[in-house]
């Protein structure tokens, strides 16, 4: 997952690492999306975001870490993400962060769940959510490549990390609202193997 949320969990990671505790020389890793335009050296690309952030401060091969690819928009390139998710055996970890809206990746609020990786449109909220990293919300791409639902529920084990009041009446929506298409995150209470984390301000709409 990339995102404001994780990046304490991956300084944490890189110090464990660091001093030795920690490895991730065997690990293979598959993102959750990327933006639609931008190349993984733009500043604001997942890509580039994740080897900041985690990958070059850990012992992980670049070459086990996947990224959705955005660069070019190729709809096939990211329909074949999920049969390289499977041939590298399926997701062991799965981690996610949520939107304000209640999305997971990319997975927007819909009137359907999606199923593999897919692109696409963003909804207003995400980029004015998002337009804080860009330099004005025009720069903010509007597509994006994601794994779909189908793909985040095949992970064996999910764990959802959400901080801060923004996110409140998400985190209460996917715990106890309907499992609806609304609200991407609510179909995680079909998954037997699901953890959520959270600060009291994330879960101050949950009694
Ligand atoms: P955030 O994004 O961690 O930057 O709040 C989470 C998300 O949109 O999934």
């Amino acid at each position: 997952a990339t995102g404001s949320t994780p990046l304490g969990l991956y300084a944490e990671l890189a110090k464990l690492c660091a001093e030795g505790k920690l490895s991730f020389a065997k690990c293979t890793t598959f993102n959750l999306d990327e933006y639609i335009g931008l190349d993984g050296t733009h500043d604001q690309s997942y890509r580039y975001f994740m080897n900041k952030n985690l990958f070059e401060k850990v012992d992980i091969r670049m070459e086990a870490t996947h990224v959705p690819s955005g660069a070019v928009k190729s709809d096939e390139e990211a329909e074949q993400y999920d049969a390289e998710i499977k041939a590298a055996g399926g997701i062991d970890l799965q981690l996610l962060g949520i939107g304000n809206n209640g999305h997971i990746g990319f997975n927007e609020p819909d009137d359907h769940f999606s199923k593999g990786t897919h692109c696409v449109d963003l909804t207003e909220s995400t980029i004015q959510a998002n337009s804080r990293l860009f330099d004005s919300i025009d720069d903010v791409p509007r597509q994006a490549y994601t794994m779909g639902t189908q793909t985040i529920m095949y992970a064996r084990m999910i764990l959802v990390v959400a901080n801060g009041e923004a996110k409140a009446q998400a985190v209460h929506d996917m715990c106890y609202g309907p499992v609806t298409p609304e609200c991407p995150a609510s179909i995680l209470q079909l998954h037997t193997n699901c953890v959520v984390v959270a600060d009291e301000a994330a879960l101050s709409l949950c009694e």
